[in-house]
């Protein structure tokens, strides 16, 4: 998976051959991914110096979501927006930071970006792993005067490609046109993203959980079953890992293995990440990874969201543990059948693969 000493291949040598090998990968397609590295290249600059410049602290506002915002995400939204409409290909795009889709007056560009401009933007004043997360859509019906509703709000499964750049200790970009998984390092020196993770595919092995599990006491009684049994039954212990920034989060399960899990809970039943502008792209990439992602019932890119704000539960990672837990979430689902059974003094079943 990961790319061997003098094979060097920038991520611009990579697009012009995959456009070459691709029919699908087309030169539009080709600009937008070019336009989004662009504004994460200016991310990424204000990022480094956010502990060094008076760019930190809260804007005051709050996000649609009722969020605190900080001045790094309008930033992002801002640099990827102007990349974005200025690039001419993009006719539509929507964004965590803002209420309603955005339209790019006058474009006869045919594709629409969903995106996350910061993720885990809480995580800036401690200086942890932040990201950038991207869909791309194109238009259902190409050859319209003007963008449809039906344009708008797709399946993920309609997603043409997908991504997110890592501000960690090196800045990565990782993203999919359907094609498997490709992951990119920023070379500072060069100022050069560099193919460092060719066809990334999940381990094997699935040994690391990523939750928030101070909310455990307001998780369903399925989610709660598949921690028990992962704690307790596994062959080999579980590590528990999480950062608070999905992006980061995904990214060591996608090359460690692991399951990253946002539940509904009992005070929020969706979870609280967005399936347009996280869930989505996760999942397919992670899918192209030969993995899953499910809101604990069904597969996520057959979602069709009814709004652009809307939020999931998401659990994506490896496949069979994906697999386990909506094993769990369906057995536990009904609540009610639950207690009555406990009432019934009836042990909880185990998995399959229990010791
Ligand atoms: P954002 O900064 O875009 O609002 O996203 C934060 C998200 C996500 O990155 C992370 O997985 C999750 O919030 C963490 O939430 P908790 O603090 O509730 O665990
Ligand atoms: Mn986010
Ligand atoms: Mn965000």
């Amino acid at each position: 998976m990961k790319v061997g000493r003098n094979q060097i291949v920038t991520l611009e040598q990579f697009i012009l051959d995959q456009e070459r090998d691709f029919p699908y990968a087309t030169g539009q397609l080709s600009k937008i991914i070019r336009d989004i590295v662009l504004a994460c290249r200016i991310i990424n600059r204000e990022v480094n110096k956010a502990g060094l410049v008076d760019i930190l602290g809260l804007t005051g506002d709050v996000n649609v979501q009722g969020e605190e915002v900080q001045k790094l995400d309008i930033f992002a939204h801002e640099q990827l927006v102007d990349a974005l409409f200025k690039g001419g290909m993009v006719c539509v795009v929507g964004s965590e930071e803002q209420e309603d889709f955005l339209f790019n007056e006058g474009c006869e560009g045919k594709y629409i970006v969903l995106m996350d401009p910061l993720d885990g933007s809480s995580n800036i004043d401690v200086n942890v792993s932040i990201g950038t997360i991207f869909s791309i859509y194109r238009r259902r019906d190409y050859d319209a005067d003007e963008v449809l509703k039906t344009d708008l709000l797709q399946r993920g499964s309609e997603q043409i490609a997908a991504g997110y750049v890592l501000y960690g200790s090196s800045t990565m970009l990782v993203y999919t046109t359907g094609n498997g998984v490709n992951g990119f390092t920023l070379d500072p020196s060069i100022g050069e993203f560099l193919l460092s993770h060719r066809n990334i595919r999940f381990p094997e092995q699935c040994h690391t959980y990523s939750v928030n599990e101070g909310h455990y006491r307001t998780f369903f009684e399925g989610t709660k079953q598949y921690l028990r049994h992962i704690k307790r039954d596994a062959k080999e212990p579980y590590s528990s890992r999480y950062i608070g920034s999905l992006v980061a989060d995904f990214h060591r399960n996608l090359l460690k293995g692991g399951i990253f899990m946002y539940p509904g809970t009992t005070e929020k039943p969706e979870g609280k990440l967005r399936l347009t502008f996280e869930a989505n792209s996760m999942a397919f990439i992670a899918e192209q990874a030969g993995g899953a992602a499910s809101d604990g019932r069904k597969r996520i890119l057959d979602i069709l969201p009814k709004h652009l704000h809307q939020r999931t539960p998401l659990f994506v990672g490896n496949k069979e543990e994906v697999r386990k837990l909506e094993w769990y979430i369906k057995k536990y689902g009904n609540r009610a059948k639950y207690m009555a059974d406990l009432k019934e003094d009836k042990a909880p079943p185990l998995a399959n693969n229990s010791k």
